[in-house]
């Protein structure tokens, strides 16, 4: 007898497809790049920087796998203006409460989709006077033009499709998926 498959959102209609990057996948590249990240920098004040929400749960693990000394914390940003409209700035609703200057810091993000929001978020850290600045970047769709930043530190390279799980949602749910799945058009 085959097992009853739940919907992953309950009392939802399922519009999950195929998983576009399994947990193993996600794992043994978390573990790469958390060799990569402490390979970089050798020496010195680290400080890591999670956007939430979509990198909590890839903040966890990678973290875990930087076998460095750091320091973590976390930013949350807001967009002034109508939520489809780029306005070009953007408001630290949490503000990270340690001094930024004069250290390495690291910018961890979930996915870069247009590059809007990291772009905002780059003019803002470089106003801090930090000693280095860097991203590190689960996922890149490679469309984003004219990248204040490129990302130094990437795990994947991302299919053009609207991606949820681990960390990633559409309309705030599948972020507890384990792995990374593509939504069906409905
Ligand atoms: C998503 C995602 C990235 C951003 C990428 O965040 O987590 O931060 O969009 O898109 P962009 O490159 O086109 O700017 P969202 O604003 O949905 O917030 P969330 O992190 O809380 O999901």
């Amino acid at each position: 007898m085959s097992a009853r498959v739940e919907p992953v959102v309950p009392g939802s209609v399922d519009r999950v497809s195929g998983v576009a990057i399994s947990a193993e996948q996600i794992a043994a590249r978390v573990k790469e790049l958390g060799q990569e990240i402490a390979d970089h920098y050798p020496t010195g004040d680290l400080l890591v920087l999670g956007l939430l929400k979509g990198s909590f749960i890839f903040l966890g693990d990678l973290v875990r796998n930087i076998p460095r000394p750091m320091q973590v914390d976390f930013l949350v940003a807001s967009s002034y203006g109508s939520g489809t409209t780029t306005s070009g700035e953007v408001r630290l609703v949490y503000d990270p409460e340690t001094h930024l200057e004069g250290r390495h810091i690291l910018l961890v993000e979930d996915i870069v989709d247009s590059g809007n929001t990291l772009n905002r978020l780059v003019r803002v850290l470089r106003q801090r006077k930090p000693r280095s600045l860097d991203i590190c970047a689960l996922l890149h769709k490679r469309i984003a033009k004219g990248l204040e930043l490129e990302a130094r530190f990437v795990g994947f390279d991302a299919p053009p499709l609207f991606l949820v799980g681990y960390g990633l949602d559409h309309a705030e749910n599948y972020r507890h998926l384990p792995y990374i799945a593509s939504l069906k058009e409905l």
